[in-house]
């Protein structure tokens, strides 16, 4: 083990585990690191059954330095045993991180690849597994990718994304072309060892839109992520007739050290160059859901995670002990109109207990929902809205008996009526009043959400400080920070809005306690 070298390595390693889980910010039934600092998921897939969630992990403390990956097995995607770190850094081409990456099989053998960090650059790496995926050897041929395609100027390069076509493998690796945008490189090879460059796959237009925008498409591309949305395989030469079998190509915007947020391309992949249809955000959360990676698990079910950044400053959370959320697995399925939309894996219903439900009737100014309070909450909510109205459900809200909603984080839905006659519907996220804590971020985040004739399926799924709302399938991760310890529910409304029907449980814990920083 290293010593602790790190500046902001000011918190003794064996009282980090303390230190997390005395904190009442951190989620009970997501997955977290057992302490010290998570990022990106990576490796993530199903093997003989199993489900394995590896992840950018630094054990020596919160905050990002010298990343291992971490590793996590499960039967359901929910409930989650801590196996032992996958990689570390060793002398060599990774001797300073092992960065993002992905699992294949390759004929039946485990195969990582993943970016090694050496000094200020990341090159591909490979490494195999034991049968049980516990075990890992790093290849002597690493890096397998000497450096980045030679003439362009690069802005950086790192993260895979590994498929089989055919007979030989295929993979693409994220970057960004100096003044004109992100790019994700193509790759092939017949052994995962030896690649032969293609050529970019897309290459985005940084000057496109205004960087302030929230599709800004950045000017490096993280965790590009390519697979088929819909029916088909990637790069089967389905023509994409009636925009049944799209595919969709997923980054994470960045620029200069600052990590944006997730979109995506709807588009074709064929032959060497993805054709690009439309480009939409992924998650209304930006930053919040980070660095996204999917796999397509046994029942053909696209499932993806992705990593909630903290909203603290540095020195909070350096001083908690743990930083970063993986996002609860959800389910990416295509609509009629050419998006994704996102469900948690119906296996997060299985911590589900304390059922109550509110009947049908018409909300108008505030109601608390009794009997529904905690900091460990599942909601769905069934709605009509009224076009020009507004339907606001408040969480994490200062506890009834204490001070008078001095906290609270709002989800908002409106459905607007434009000065044309245009309607438009949007969720926000309103967290000016999240917290007291005026160190925090609490600013709005928001997207626009279509309410077919009025109507919203909601679900806002609450576990202490990571906050995942659905809106008629449209994703926004966030954070939220309250002092007060609260945990009431209220629903308002402006304008005429009928509530169908509401579903509010409470969520059990998915770890039983304390783990070992090194399992
Ligand atoms: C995204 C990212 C990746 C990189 C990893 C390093 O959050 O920056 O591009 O491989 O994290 O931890």
């Amino acid at each position: 083990m290293t010593e602790l070298t790190h500046p902001l390595a000011t918190v003794p390693r064996d009282e980090l585990v303390a230190r997390a889980e005395a904190d009442p910010h951190r989620p009970r039934f997501h997955f977290v690191s057992p302490a010290g600092w998570l990022n990106d998921p990576n490796g993530v897939g199903q093997w003989n059954g199993t489900y394995h969630l590896f992840y950018q992990y630094n054990p020596e403390g919160a905050f990002h330095h010298r990343i291992l990956w971490g590793h996590a097995t499960s039967q359901d995607l929910v409930r989650w045993t801590d196996q032992p770190v996958a990689l570390e850094p060793t002398p060599g081409p990774d001797a300073d991180g092992c960065w993002s990456g992905v699992l294949v099989n390759d004929r039946g053998t485990p195969t990582l690849v993943y970016s090694g960090r050496h000094g200020e650059r990341e090159l591909p790496c490979v490494a195999t597994g034991s049968p049980d995926l516990l075990a890992w050897t790093k290849s002597d041929a690493n890096p397998v990718i000497p450096g980045p395609p030679a003439g362009v100027e690069i802005t950086a390069y790192r993260d895979h994304c590994v498929w089989r076509e055919g007979s030989r493998w295929r993979q693409v690796v994220g970057s960004g072309i100096r003044g004109r945008g992100g790019t994700a490189f193509l790759y092939e090879s017949e052994d995962l060892r030896a690649w032969r460059y293609v050529g970019p796959l897309l290459i985005g237009d940084a000057s496109a839109s205004d960087p302030a925008d929230s599709s800004w498409e950045g000017t490096m591309w993280e965790c590009v992520d390519l697979f088929r949305a819909g029916t088909g395989t990637l790069g089967d030469g389905a023509d994409g007739g009636g925009g049944q079998s799209l595919d969709a190509l997923v980054f994470s915007a960045w620029d200069d050290g600052a990590t944006r947020h997730p979109l995506y391309w709807t588009g074709r992949y064929s032959g060497d160059s993805f054709t690009p249809q439309a480009l939409h955000r992924l998650d209304y959360g930006g930053r919040y859901f980070y660095a996204p990676q999917s796999f397509a698990d046994d029942s053909c079910r696209r499932v993806m995670f992705g990593w909630l950044q903290e909203g603290r400053t540095e020195e909070a959370v350096v001083a908690s002990g743990w930083s970063g959320v993986m996002s609860l697995p959800r389910v990416a399925t295509l609509n009629p109109a050419g998006e994704l939309e996102f469900a948690p894996v119906p296996e997060v219903e299985s911590l589900r207990h304390g059922h109550i439900r509110l009947g049908p009737q018409a909300v108008s100014g505030f109601k608390v929902v009794d009997g529904v309070e905690g900091n460990q909450l599942d909601l769905e909510l069934d709605l009509e809205l009224e076009p020009g109205s507004v339907f606001r459900l408040g969480v994490l809200g200062t506890p009834s008996g204490t001070r008078d909603m001095a906290e609270e984080t709002v989800v908002e839905v409106g459905y607007h009526v434009g000065g044309g006659g245009a309607e438009g519907s949007y969720v926000l996220l309103d967290r000016t009043r999240s917290s007291l804590d005026t160190s925090v971020d609490t600013g709005e985040l928001a997207g626009p959400v279509a309410l077919p004739g009025g109507g919203l399926r909601l679900r806002v799924i609450v576990d202490h400080s990571a906050l995942e709302v659905f809106a008629n399938g449209k994703p926004l991760t966030a954070r939220a920070y309250p002092t007060l310890g609260g945990g009431s529910v209220r629903i308002s409304a402006a304008g005429i809005v009928r509530l169908r029907q509401l579903d509010a449980w409470r969520m059990e814990d998915v770890f039983d306690g304390p783990r070992p920083l090194f399992p």
